[in-house]
């Protein structure tokens, strides 16, 4: 049986998600980065192979998911970096913007932020089960939000991404008990990366302190370091970026 040594991370187009890649191909277990985009990546290396694919549609994740369990390829992390916010009015998919009372909830919005923040995620979780290594350590760990944390949500708003959000972390939790039945050794983690300066968070950074926006390198290490520790047994985390448990 190989070693899982590659790592696959979906929404590689995303700030996040391009640190990520730079940082796992550092990591001492990783030689390979599968890299999927909706997008056609730009390929700057030889050990990252990337793969143009939408992820809300199911088939197409079915189809990769198989040709990787025909080429046996052993996933030791896979990271979703996907997830919206907010998107410009012009966009064709319909704009986006963060819910500041009731009167601004729209079914439309709402329902893709669930689309993008959570469905596509559980298309994931769904497939993966199949080819996660049976008998040596890995990880899957989606890029949550602290927001999602019911617990603690003390300031209101922002309905459509935080309730898709608190939806992403009951399937991660939900995932974590079937997968201890069916794969015993897949860690799960929902990940908090704090305010990363991206595209996603850029209309939001005004009150934000500059100690407090992160670059995407250092969540993308911080994630990584997490990635590595993680264990079944522990599993489900619900971490931030310094590693510290938030309450689902
Ligand atoms: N930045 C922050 O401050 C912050 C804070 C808390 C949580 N997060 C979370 O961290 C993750 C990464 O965020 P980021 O800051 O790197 O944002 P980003 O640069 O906007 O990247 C988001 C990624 O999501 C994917 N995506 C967006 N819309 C999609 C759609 N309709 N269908 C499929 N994929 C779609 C894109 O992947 P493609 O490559 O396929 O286009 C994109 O790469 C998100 O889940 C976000 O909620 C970020």
């Amino acid at each position: 049986m190989s070693t899982p040594n590659t790592a696959l991370v979906i929404g590689a187009s995303g700030g996040i998600a391009r640190a990520l890649i730079d940082e796992l191909l550092t990591h001492p277990e990783i030689e390979y980065v599968h890299a999927i985009s909706r997008s056609d990546l730009v390929n700057t290396h030889p050990n990252i192979t990337a793969y143009t694919l939408n992820s809300l549609d199911e088939h197409a994740v079915a189809e990769f998911v198989e040709q990787q369990k025909s080429d046996a390829t052993q996933y030791r992390f896979v990271i979703s970096t996907v997830g919206i916010l907010h998107r410009e009015p012009s966009d064709s998919l319909c704009g986006l913007k963060p819910e500041k009372r009731l009167e601004d909830i729209d079914p439309l919005q709402l329902q893709a932020y669930f689309e993008v923040n959570t469905i596509l995620p559980a298309i994931w979780l769904k497939h993966l089960v199949k080819i996660m290594p049976k008998r040596l350590p890995s990880t899957i760990a989606f890029l949550s939000a602290r927001v999602g944390s019911i617990t603690d949500n003390k300031l209101g708003g922002w309905y459509g991404y935080r309730a898709s959000k608190s939806a992403l972390n009951m399937l991660i939790k939900n995932a974590a008990i079937e997968y201890s039945r069916r794969n015993k050794n897949v860690a799960l983690l929902s990940y908090h990366p704090g305010t990363v300066d991206t595209g996603l968070s850029k209309p939001f950074q005004a009150n934000v302190k500059s100690d407090k926006l992160f670059t995407p390198e250092f969540t993308a290490q911080c994630l990584v370091s997490l990635l590595t520790q993680a264990t079944a047994e522990e599993s489900p985390y619900y971490l931030d970026w310094a590693g510290k448990t938030i309450p689902w």
